[in-house]
């Protein structure tokens, strides 16, 4: 962390002001004065990400009941959504959930946003011919597979979440999952779109989430190659996880659309 800042103040970058001294918008707030820094827009990526990255590995855990059959499938569908009754009303433990994980990817994005931004700035055109071309391929590959997944996300929750696109009128089931998702993935074009983000969200975790382990501390040199091979594998494991829904639908292994 110290060496982070001082790496920072040697790039010209902001610090925390010290309390009581904060300036721009809403001073004198401590995670707001930790956001102006480069520091604490890691810490909020790495968070974040971690949070995401959660719902991804649960996401793509869940989504392989389907193999157990439609019944199974649906069950679990409306589990989400009526878990927490009687305590919590019908779907509100899941609307918890969804506002926690669109905070997070929108607090992801823009620190994102803003660290690229300050990595630009920050760079004298002599530096960055002599950057090393690993830092340079994992830099790019972040941005394209997250720009990637951001325009997946966007068509994900209008295809299966509200049936607005990808089905022809009336094909779209309020009632059953499991006929969306094969008669969703009964589109070659679409399966084929799918598993290239599932590639795209392959590459962003693989270098992702060694990346987080990293900012969050849990990285040092005696441990670092293990947690490199568990970053690539857990990658790997949600790719093939994910992809096993599109190309079971093609390949016509689940059972009919109930
Ligand atoms: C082949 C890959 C995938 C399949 C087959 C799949 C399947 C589904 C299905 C069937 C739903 C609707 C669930 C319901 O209505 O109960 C859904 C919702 C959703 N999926 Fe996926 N998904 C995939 C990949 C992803 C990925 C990679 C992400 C995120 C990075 C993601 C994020 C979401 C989100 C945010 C929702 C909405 C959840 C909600 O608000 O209820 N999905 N997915």
């Amino acid at each position: 962390m110290t060496q982070q800042l001082i790496s920072d103040r040697a790039m010209g970058l902001k610090e925390p002001a010290p309390a009581g001294k904060s300036r721009g918008l809403w001073p004198g707030n401590p995670a707001a004065a930790l956001w102006r820094t480069t520091v604490g827009k890691k810490a909020v990526m790495a968070v974040t990400g971690a949070i995401l990255v959660g719902f991804v590995i649960a996401h793509m855990a869940g989504n392989l009941k389907i193999f157990l059959g439609a019944k199974p499938f649906n069950d679990y569908a409306l589990f989400l959504r009526t878990v927490g009754e009687p305590l919590f009303p019908y779907s509100v433990l899941l609307w918890i959930a969804r506002a926690v994980l669109l905070t997070s990817a929108i607090l992801h994005i823009w620190a994102a946003v803003e660290l690229t931004r300050i990595n630009w700035a920050a760079r004298p055109r002599s530096y960055a011919v002599k950057r090393s071309r690993a830092t340079t391929a994992a830099a790019l590959t972040m941005r394209y597979s997250g720009v990637l997944l951001a325009v997946f996300i966007v068509y994900h929750l209008l295809h299966l979440t509200l049936g607005a696109v990808g089905f022809a009128p009336g094909a779209f089931s309020h009632d059953s999952v499991y006929h969306n998702v094969v008669t969703g993935f009964s589109a070659w074009f679409v399966s084929v779109f799918y598993i290239l983000a599932m590639g795209g969200l392959c590459l962003h975790l693989d270098h992702g989430i060694w990346s987080m382990l990293e900012t969050l501390g849990l990285n040092n040199t005696r441990i670092s190659r293990g947690l490199r091979l568990l970053s690539r594998l857990g990658a790997l494991l949600v790719f093939l996880g994910f992809i096993a829904v599109p190309i079971a639908v093609l390949a016509g292994w689940l059972g009919p659309k109930e």
